[in-house]
């Protein structure tokens, strides 16, 4: 989704932009650019469709001197991306620039009166609307103008304003979609995200919704939507820049795929007392609330949804209390149950997934208690949930998700059954055994399967739900058609599918469901399938039956998912290198998601 970056101070605003614009790469966007107030007649901008570094040669040749800027890296939602549909966007005198993360929902009616007062439009974007509108409010004052622009906006909106009249001024708002203040020494900062202004400051304001921002003469208030001035608490960002860039790996999934027993660790280790007995501080619920509770909703997006599969079984085997996971996107529209008897469990590694966000306010408006699993301190998931457990993974770049899905896990298994982690913790060990092990033989694999139109994974019981989350990542990132199917299912319809030479991934970690894993296997390599299987290293009957097996060291079957999740991110990883893509931006997706 769109990054915004904006600079008020004494540095030059275009290195700050474009450094900062550089950190939010990792929300996925297609075209970038930048306005820059430099004093003079009108603002000047520039703008690219593509990736930064084009609009980064550009303005080698091309350099905006300047003090007060805001940039932009977007995500098209309203017409295709080029130049034009690029941010920021200017008034018609090219006095006033914008830049937008979010969904303007009612542009179109504002669009056609503006058109009406002789407005000329010249991109399809729904944000030039909001620029227009600042101009046509505008008498000298920036922030009055924006005050009235915003209160005709329906929808999700974080804005950054600059006018040539006000040479030292920003004015940012913060309405749904994310935004941070970042506090320097007589500089200002308003960012997307933490990592865009890390290198400049720790000391950050998490804005609310609503919130306006007003730097003016070396000094930022912060204003609610009814003007009133706000007293805001510095918050101190603890984590280091380094967790958020590369750390000697080529790709940011491959550094998170390795970061995984940090991410686990640290997400036990705050809750876990000298006697391995889990604390969980952060949530508030009662023992009598909790047995109130009659119903349990799961829901999330994508990964985090995948992970709430897992959640569900662990819930249900552990604390006996059914649960119904549903997809954020189609949750609000399913007419769902929800009573004050409900506990929704929402799942969101970056914490401001429109939907999810979206499903949780219905949920509350009904009266029930929301426990959010996030990783992003602050994020508006976390501010909207009655409880919040973070999953302590750290910064996650890479689009495709890999150590927020094992600390959701985690977070589950803490929140569902604390016993059985005090029986058998994963151990750091374990899990570099999981990974070095295992990557020499995946990429050898990989040379096997990677020219391959699809391919499948099976499973059962929880090896159903690993498949499921092993699919996603393989497809998401090497774009080979990839499925999940709940292996006693083949019969049913998708042994049709199989053929000579497709690549059949089966998971099979699961005791009890062993053997009738292995008829499955023998099932689909009778059709001619290329079955790799990844088993417990326990489970010698497999290595007899499939092509190729990848063994992973054997724990308690409810913690598997944990460890057979490995292998399958690295045959994801190695796939996507081996067709040549970029492993950590995908054509088409966004990080974090923030319009429905
Ligand atoms: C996007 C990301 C996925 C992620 C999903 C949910 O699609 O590319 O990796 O799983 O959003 O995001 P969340 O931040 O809510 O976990």
């Amino acid at each position: 989704m769109c990054g915004i970056v904006g600079y008020v101070g004494k540095r030059s605003a275009e290195e700050v932009i474009i450094d900062g614009l550089s950190k939010l790469e990792y929300r996925g966007y297609d075209s970038a650019g930048i306005a820059i107030n430099q004093n003079k007649e009108t603002i000047a901008f520039a703008k690219k469709k593509g990736r930064l570094s084009i609009l980064e040669d550009y303005l080698k040749e091309m350099p905006i001197l300047g003090h007060v800027g805001i940039g932009h890296t977007r995500w098209a939602t309203h017409g295709e991306p080029s130049d034009i549909n690029s941010h920021p966007h200017l008034n018609e005198k090219e006095t006033i620039a914008v830049v937008h993360n979010g969904i303007i929902e009612n542009y179109m009616e504002i669009k056609e009166m503006l058109i009406a007062e002789g407005y000329t439009f010249k991109s399809e974007t729904d944000t030039e609307v909001i620029v227009h509108l600042v101009d046509k409010h505008y008498n000298g004052n920036l922030i009055e103008a924006v005050y009235a622009a915003i209160k005709q906006l329906r929808g999700a909106y974080a804005l950054g304003v600059v006018a040539v009249d006000h040479p030292d001024e920003l004015v940012a708002v913060r309405k749904e979609s994310p935004l941070i203040v970042g506090l320097g020494k007589e500089e200002f900062f308003v960012a997307s995200d933490v990592p865009a202004i890390l290198k400049y400051t720790r000391e950050v304001y998490f804005l609310e919704n609503g919130e306006v921002v007003h730097i003016k003469d070396n000094a930022l208030k912060v204003y609610d939507e009814n003007k009133n001035l706000v007293n805001k608490e510095v918050k101190t960002i603890d984590w280091d820049i380094e967790a958020a860039s590369k750390g000697g790996y080529d790709y940011f999934m491959l550094k998170e795929i390795y970061d995984q027993p940090q991410a686990i660790k640290e997400t036990l280790i705050r809750r876990l007392d000298a006697d391995r007995m889990i604390h969980l501080d952060d949530i508030k619920m009662t023992k009598e609330q909790l047995e109130d509770i009659t119903k349990v909703y799961i829901v999330a997006c994508g990964t985090a949804y995948n992970a709430g599969l897992v959640g569900k079984y662990a819930i249900e085997k552990l604390a006996k209390i059914p649960v119904e996971v549903d997809i954020a996107s189609e949750f609000r529209y399913s007419n769902p149950f929800i009573d004050e008897k409900t506990l929704l469990i929402v799942v969101s590694q970056s914490g401001e997934t429109a939907d999810t966000l979206a499903a949780m306010k219905l949920a509350k408006s009904k009266g029930a208690r929301v426990l959010a699993i996030t990783n992003v301190v602050g994020s508006s998931v976390a501010r909207e949930a009655t409880d919040v457990f973070y999953t302590w993974a750290g910064p996650e770049i890479a689009v495709a998700s890999t150590k927020a899905y094992t600390a959701q896990i985690v977070a589950f298994y803490m929140i569902a059954l604390d016993f059985a982690l005090k029986r058998e913790t994963i151990t750091q060990d374990k899990y570099s055994e999981t990974v070095d092990k295992g990557k020499e033989m995946i990429e050898n694999i990989v040379k096997d399967i990677k020219d391959t139109k699809s391919a499948f994974y099976l499973g059962r019981g929880l090896d159903y739900m690993t498949a499921q989350e092993a699919a996603l990542k393989l497809k998401e990132i090497s774009y080979i058609y990839t499925e999940a199917f709940a292996a006693g299912e083949l019969k049913h319809g998708t042994i049709a599918l199989i053929e000579k030479g497709i690549p059949v991934f089966c998971v099979v970690t699961q005791d009890d469901l062993a053997e009738k894993m292995i008829s499955n296997i023998k099932e689909v390599k009778a059709r001619g399938a290329f079955v790799i299987a990844i088993a417990k290293d326990t489970n010698k009957e497999i290595s007899k039956v499939a092509d190729d097996t990848i063994y992973i060291p054997a724990a308690d079957d409810l913690l598997m998912p944990i460890l057979s999740v490995v292998p399958t991110q690295l045959v994801a990883y190695y796939a996507s290198l081996a067709r040549g893509n970029d492993v950590d931006k995908p054509r088409n997706l966004a990080k974090s998601v923030t319009v429905e």
